[in-house]
């Protein structure tokens, strides 16, 4: 794992698009996985101006979401699908067709989950998965105790990502208490995985997750176990590592990261 620490939120975001927005000049036709919450809505705006002020393609790329709220159909303003449309596919030349979340208003639910990981395979696997981090340690809506080895399938949510994510809703109490979620398993199966995240509230669980124990308690550290995976966050989110020396020694010294220094 590498963690790349930036002055700034605004910088530490345009870094991870840049990332992002390489990958797809290489490869037009990769496959996203894509994270929703409050830290990915600047990322998604910077990745809408590369499209349209730097002709940055999407027309072959294909993406799919970590997770959806069961019970919430695409139209309503607080499910994921609808977020992702507002703060990114709409804005870029994706095929809509190409953008996959699971249906939150899927009757067999069991069924709807293997469907999503079917999906998946078919498409050839996750090149590159976004990825936040919940005020719990959750990576998706993976809560603790989820298997580090999980599928896709239905969680309920903590009351912890209740009270994180309930404000985002018009009327709080309509929040579903059961989600969508990518596995553990799904999500290290990635090729290659990118972690945003930013401002001082993250400062705690960012520690945990990066330089504490492996533990189902805090999803999140599972990245641990990932072959090619980079943590991008900002100073405020970077105050409890205790081997950020290191970190940007890495930055300034490995070659891969020359363009983006
Ligand atoms: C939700 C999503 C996570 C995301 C988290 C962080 O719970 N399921 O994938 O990482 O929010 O949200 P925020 O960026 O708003 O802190």
């Amino acid at each position: 794992m590498e963690v790349i620490i930036k002055p700034s939120a605004e910088s530490a975001v345009k870094l991870t698009a840049e990332l992002i927005g390489d990958a797809v000049r290489m490869r037009p036709e990769s496959v996203l996985g894509l994270a929703t919450g409050r830290t990915m809505e600047s990322l998604y705006a910077e990745l809408s101006r590369m499209c349209r002020e730097e002709k940055l393609d999407f027309s072959l790329t294909r993406t799919f979401n970590l997770d959806e709220y069961i019970g919430l159909s695409g139209d309503n303003i607080n499910s994921y699908r609808y977020y992702m449309n507002y703060h990114l596919f709409n804005n870029i030349n994706i095929d809509k067709r190409n953008t996959h979340l699971p249906d939150g208003m899927a009757d067999d639910v069991i069924a709807e989950a293997a469907r999503y990981e079917d999906e998946i395979e078919f498409a050839g696997g996750i090149d590159i998965q976004l990825l936040g981090i919940g005020s719990d340690g959750h990576i998706g809506f993976n809560e603790p105790l989820s298997s580090l080895s999980s599928r896709t399938r239905a969680k309920s949510l903590t009351p912890e990502t209740y009270e994180q994510n309930s404000p985002l809703f018009d009327n709080p109490d309509e929040m579903p208490k059961r989600a969508f979620t990518m596995g553990v398993g799904t999500i290290l199966d990635a090729r290659r995985i990118i972690m945003l995240v930013t401002g001082a509230g993250k400062a705690d669980i960012l520690s945990k997750a990066v330089e504490g124990p492996l533990t189902a308690m805090i999803t999140g550290s599972a990245i641990q176990l990932h072959p090619n995976a980079v943590v991008v966050c900002d100073e405020a989110a970077a105050t409890k590592l205790v081997g950020r020396k290191y970190y940007d020694f890495v930055f300034q010294n490995e070659p891969e990261w020359e363009p983006y220094r």
